[in-house]
């Protein structure tokens, strides 16, 4: 299909080099960016799929002095999976947590696969958290899009016109700096989640704004 957008490269680098510079200072300290373990990486994220970061800190730390590795939460019983995860919600989030690590186990031999193809046949994977997995675990380029991503490409690079998702998909991978796509992806989220939030976004304070589409939109207040 025809891609009808375009990045001029110099406006990709200038975004690259604004949001590294911008994450070197203000990037978030936050668990999970202290390990590359497969299963640590996707406990964290399976968390954040609909949880906020503020919440999911000391449950991180919790599930994790109770099922420190895949055997041992494999080996749990279902009903404590089910009852360790309260009070994050979406409950079906444990359940298929604990299949996956099942899965892992049975077939895999105890090692998450490393392919985005295996990686998304896991119920409970999708493509955001395969991208995930593969930039922050495995040292791989691999684009992201979750809610904070979308809206900070959205603005950043169509203003408010409105983009589909693939275009936001083929966004993403054609911004990623390849060899430092695990500092650019989670730059992404933290601007997004700090600077360029859905409602009140801190445009005077943004090292962004003079390249931005949205930015020229935005009414004075
Ligand atoms: N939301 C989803 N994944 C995240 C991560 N790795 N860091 C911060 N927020 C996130």
């Amino acid at each position: 299909m025809k891609t009808r957008w375009r990045v001029n490269a110099v406006t990709r680098q200038r975004f690259v080099r604004r949001l590294l510079r911008w994450y070197a200072s203000n990037g978030r300290d936050l668990p999970w960016r202290h390990t590359r373990d497969p299963y640590r990486i996707l406990v964290s994220e399976i968390m954040l799929q609909q949880t906020q970061v503020s919440r999911v800190i000391p449950k991180y730390w919790e599930w994790m002095r109770k099922y420190p590795s895949w055997r041992a939460l494999a080996d749990a019983p279902a009903r404590q999976v089910r009852e360790a995860w309260y009070p994050l919600g979406y409950n079906i989030r444990p359940v298929r947590l604990q299949a996956i690590a099942r899965t892992v186990r049975q077939k895999y031999g105890g090692r998450l696969p490393g392919t985005k193809a295996e990686l998304l046949a896991l119920k409970g994977i999708g493509r955001y958290t395969a991208g995930a997995l593969l930039t922050f675990a495995y040292g791989q380029g691999e684009p992201i899009l979750d809610t904070n991503v979308r809206r900070v490409l959205r603005r950043m690079f169509f203003g408010n016109r409105p983009v589909s998702d693939r275009a936001l998909w083929e966004l993403s991978a054609a911004v990623l700096p390849r060899r430092r796509a695990y500092d650019f992806n989670q730059a992404l989220m933290d601007f997004g989640a700090t600077v360029c939030t859905a409602r009140s976004p801190a445009c005077p304070r943004c090292p962004l704004r003079s390249s931005c589409r949205a930015y020229p939109l935005v009414s004075p207040a």
